[in-house]
């Protein structure tokens, strides 16, 4: 058994060290929580699902020239990753409009944007990860006005070959959330994860604006079937990527 120490335990995965200083172990759980840990519950077999889907994606976007913190999966539900030290953004782009982007603005629920909207919302539980300015993310020092330049034309670009590839699986990405960290060289990777939780994907194939969603919303909003949903999203990216 190979040394390791719980570094982080968040709230879909935990993090470990590893016998290298620069790798790190994240094991991807079942839990599932929302409204900022307000409802909580567990997704058989989501945490494998998850993490097949995050090293799937990013092994595909790290060949399309996008860099990553992904390593390899030791065991199913398991992903080594460099270590880097996180910014504290969750980087939320949205091609079409739905959930708090709806509440907050009064936007109708689908209307397709004119163009990517990228929002940033503080990381902190505590808080309950406010929605964030640019003033305000320079104010905090959250991130230097280069480096924030950098990670919105990242995930710009991320959200280009993810909308197409998604498409190609017969789903919308209607919008997402990323994270980014910095390595020792202060280089700016993609990190966390990319899956159903932090997703929103409709089902291309269904009309139905409910049996459409194929993500968390399902859990969030007591639809049912949430783990065959990702199962389905598992399996369309794994074929797509001849997996
Ligand atoms: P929102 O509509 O609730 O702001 O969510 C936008 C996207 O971000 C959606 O795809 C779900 C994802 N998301 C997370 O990954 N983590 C979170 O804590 C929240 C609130 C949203």
């Amino acid at each position: 058994m190979p040394q390791r120490e719980k570094l982080y335990e968040g709230k879909a995965k935990i993090l470990y060290s590893t016998e290298n200083p620069d790798i790190l172990l994240t094991v991807y759980k079942d839990d599932a929580t929302a409204f900022n840990a307000q409802k909580r519950g567990q997704i058989p077999g989501k945490g494998e699902i998850n993490c097949q889907i995050t090293a799937a994606l990013f092994e595909w976007l790290a060949s399309e020239g996008i860099p990553t913190h992904y390593l390899d999966c030791p065991q199913p539900n398991q992903m080594r990753v460099k270590a880097v030290s996180i910014v504290p953004l969750e980087v939320v782009v949205r091609n079409i409009a739905a959930g708090s982007l709806c509440r907050q603005t009064g936007l109708p629920e689908g209307k397709v944007l004119s163009s990517p909207l990228v929002d940033y919302y503080y990381k902190s539980d505590e808080l309950g990860d406010p929605l964030l300015t640019r003033k305000r993310i320079f104010l905090l020092n959250i991130i230097t006005p280069d480096k924030l330049e950098e990670i919105e034309s990242m995930a710009l670009k991320i959200n280009e070959k993810l909308s197409y590839f998604f498409t190609q699986c017969d789903i919308t990405l209607v919008d997402f959330k990323l994270e980014f960290g910095i390595d020792s060289q202060q280089n700016i990777l993609l990190a966390d994860e990319i899956s159903p939780d932090t997703c929103r994907l409709w089902d291309n194939k269904q009309t139905d604006s409910t049996a459409r969603i194929m993500d968390k919303d399902r859990f969030r909003k007591d639809l049912g079937q949430v783990e065959f949903a990702y199962q389905q999203v598992q399996q369309r990216v794994l074929t797509q990527l001849n997996k």
